[in-house]
């Protein structure tokens, strides 16, 4: 199969532990390339348009006040079924629920400082990418 891209953020919790390396190291060694990465302070316009699929859910408020409280670093990742690859080793969205061996295991805090981001399909893995990157900060 052709190399696909997903999109990854690492959320505060994470950057607020100095594990940026940590995590990302993670993800190379699961076959994942970073092909664009940056760090950024997300703005609470930013939040609230990247979640916006679950703000009828009584966690919104609470993730946008999250995403919020620090510096993420968003990633473009590249590789065999990125999306996919990408979600097996970030683990279950609860912490209590990760599989040995992934990013959430090792590193998530709770159900909603859970370290990571991905993309769920290929279509949001594109609006999710075209939503942080111009094209020129993609590199291959
Ligand atoms: P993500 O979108 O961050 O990759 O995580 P996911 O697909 O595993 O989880 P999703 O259902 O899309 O939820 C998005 C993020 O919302 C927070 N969350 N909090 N308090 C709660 O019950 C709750 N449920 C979800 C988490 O940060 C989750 O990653
Ligand atoms: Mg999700």
């Amino acid at each position: 199969m052709a190399a696909t891209r997903t999109f990854s953020i690492i959320k505060p919790d994470a950057t607020r532990r100095n594990l940026t390396g940590a995590v990302t190291k993670m993800l190379e060694e699961a076959g994942l390339r970073v092909v664009a990465s940056k760090r950024i302070q997300m703005t609470r316009e930013q939040a609230e348009g990247f979640y916006a699929v679950h703000k009828e859910r009584p966690f919104f408020g609470d993730l946008v006040e999250f995403m919020i409280s620090g510096p993420v670093v968003v990633q473009v990742l590249e590789g065999e079924d990125a999306v996919k690859r990408n979600r097996d080793v970030m683990g279950a969205t609860n912490p209590s629920d990760a599989a040995e061996g992934t990013i959430r295991k090792a590193y998530a805090e709770s159900i909603e400082a859970n370290s990571v981001h991905g993309s769920d399909s290929d279509e949001n893995a594109k609006i999710e990418i075209d939503y942080f990157f111009k094209p020129e900060e993609i590199v291959g």
